[in-house]
């Protein structure tokens, strides 16, 4: 293998996991990993340290790029991208248009199911990080655009099933969606304050959308210790509300 893989070990009680190319070596508490020897492995297969540790090769997917890819701000977290996936019934003969791109998490959720995914960012030097991480993945259908989406969205010849807005600017993208969006097809958009949501309401609500509904998904994970089982004491708390509209 020469793409990037995850390296895991189970020690004292706890997982340690490594994002590496394979190349060079790698320095951990448990040893030094000689990572050109990945070349001749297969994921499933361990790989020793010189002090005899044994980490598991795994095949990154789209959760390991949220928790190691370059980040340029705060991606989208697995539970709201879950909740897009789902109401948009996204599917493999669909084509995306997504802003801004940010550190691509949520491009890269999307471009492992869709056909194709354009993704938009203002920033120049996120763009950048973006498109890194992108190529880690290995998926050759995310585009990503350099540009402002308010500006660009007017100048798109193409139609899409499916767009994504997770920007400040959604409002005001908004108002030409109708012109880039197929019959059915589904607009999501991530804000973090209920303003806005809000804002992001009225303009739906000046357009053609049939349909529209805005929400917020809780994630409580579960302890289990020798004392009880219950919900963590730490955990994830607001995010952002998602609004979906079906035009
Ligand atoms: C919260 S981040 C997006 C995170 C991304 N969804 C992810 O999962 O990694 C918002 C991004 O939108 C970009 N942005 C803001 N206004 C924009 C615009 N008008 N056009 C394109 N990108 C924009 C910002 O630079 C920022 O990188």
């Amino acid at each position: 293998m020469d793409t990037p893989v995850i390296l895991k070990i189970f020690h004292k009680g706890k997982m340690k996991e490594y994002f590496v190319k394979p190349e060079g070596e790698m320095h951990t508490d448990l040893g030094i990993i000689k990572l050109d020897e990945l070349k001749s492995k297969n994921f499933g297969d361990k790989i020793s340290s010189h002090l005899g540790a044994e980490f598991v090769i795994q095949k990154p997917r789209a959760p390991d790029f949220f928790i190691h890819a370059k980040r340029s701000g705060a991606p989208m977290m697995p539970k709201d991208i879950g909740v897009i996936i789902s109401n948009t019934g996204l599917c493999s003969s669909d084509n995306v248009l997504d802003a801004g791109t940010g550190s691509g998490i949520l491009a890269i959720y999307l471009g492992e199911i869709a056909k194709k995914v354009v993704t938009y960012e203002v920033r120049e030097e996120f763009v950048e990080i973006a498109r890194n991480n992108i190529a880690l993945t290995g998926i050759s259908s995310i585009e990503c655009r350099h540009g402002d989406i308010v500006e660009e969205i007017s100048k798109l010849d193409e139609k899409f099933d499916v767009i994504t807005l997770d920007t400040i600017s959604a409002a005001r993208v908004i108002p030409y969606v109708p012109d880039v969006i197929f019959p059915g097809g589904f607009l999501a958009t991530y804000s973090p304050f209920l303003e806005q949501a809000k804002e992001i309401r009225e303009a739906i609500g000046k357009t053609d959308f049939i349909e529209v509904r805005t929400i917020e998904t809780m994630e409580r994970e579960i302890s289990f210790t020798d004392r009880g089982t219950r919900p963590a004491t730490t955990r994830v708390g607001h995010t952002g509300y998602i609004t979906i509209a079906r035009y």
